[in-house]
């Protein structure tokens, strides 16, 4: 497996005056490509900060993230946004759907923005991305007719929309009961194994951390583990 992702010495400082607080502090990291990985550790640890970090959602104050090679630091935002668009599928605790439009059209969404499909053919994609993660029958719907589980399914669909090569999920299971969180970890982790993707999953479920192929562990902005699940 190639390193698709790299962060180097990568720190988030804010500060405010005399007050300075170390959300990220110098993490060295590599994601390969098809690698399934759970970010854990305690509430409050850095691990939602890192994963905005790698998505090119938030800029580091300190050192660098590699993309299949490249530097990131010198980047417009708008080149940011465009890389964004293309490269990654975010998937958060709250799904974020649009609530007036149909569950279809929330996965068209994406398309719609990277402008490169006719209408038809983002309907078509659409489809068989819903079919994908089982809700195929629920495409007509608004966000709000949904079970939760259901919903996360969609915005699992919504990140696939471009075909990224990366899907991060932030506790995308939080507000989901057992089975449904189940159901929802094994269609992430599906996306790595049968698809190549490069999927990293935020989590304080310990017992989905151990389904993964790695576990990383975070502890006050410092990455205290970065193989737990390999040595296993
Ligand atoms: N905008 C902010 N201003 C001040 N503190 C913040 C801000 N964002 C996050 N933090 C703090 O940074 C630390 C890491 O937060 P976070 O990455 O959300 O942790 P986790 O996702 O592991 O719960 C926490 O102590 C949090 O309170
Ligand atoms: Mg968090």
């Amino acid at each position: 497996m190639s390193i698709v992702l790299e962060t180097i010495n990568l720190s988030r400082i804010l500060q405010e005056g005399d007050l300075k607080v170390t959300l990220v502090d110098n993490i060295n990291l590599q994601l390969a490509s098809g690698e399934f990985t759970a970010i854990t550790g305690p509430s409050g640890s850095g691990k939602s900060s890192l994963l905005y970090l790698l998505g090119l959602l938030d800029s580091p104050t300190q050192g660098d993230l590699l993309i299949n090679g490249q530097s990131t630091t010198q980047l417009s935002e708008e080149e940011r946004a465009w890389i964004r668009l293309n490269s990654f599928g975010f998937v958060f605790q709250f799904h974020f759907l649009l609530a007036e439009l149909t569950v279809l059209e929330n996965v068209m969404v994406p398309m719609r923005q990277l402008g490169k499909l006719t209408r038809q053919v983002m309907g078509k994609r659409a489809l068989e991305l819903l079919a994908a993660v089982g809700i195929a029958d629920q495409s007509y719907k608004r966000p709000a007719q949904l079970s939760g589980g259901q919903r996360q399914r969609v915005a699992i669909a919504r990140a696939l929309a471009n075909d990224p090569q990366f899907i991060f999920a932030d506790e995308p299971t939080g507000a989901l009961d057992t089975k449904n969180a189940n159901a929802v970890f094994d269609l992430l982790a599906g996306l790595a194994r049968d698809q190549g993707k490069t999927v990293a999953v935020v989590t304080h479920d310990e017992n989905l951390a151990s389904k993964t192929w790695r576990r990383l562990r975070m502890e006050d902005g410092r990455l205290i583990d970065n193989n737990l699940n390999k040595a296993a």
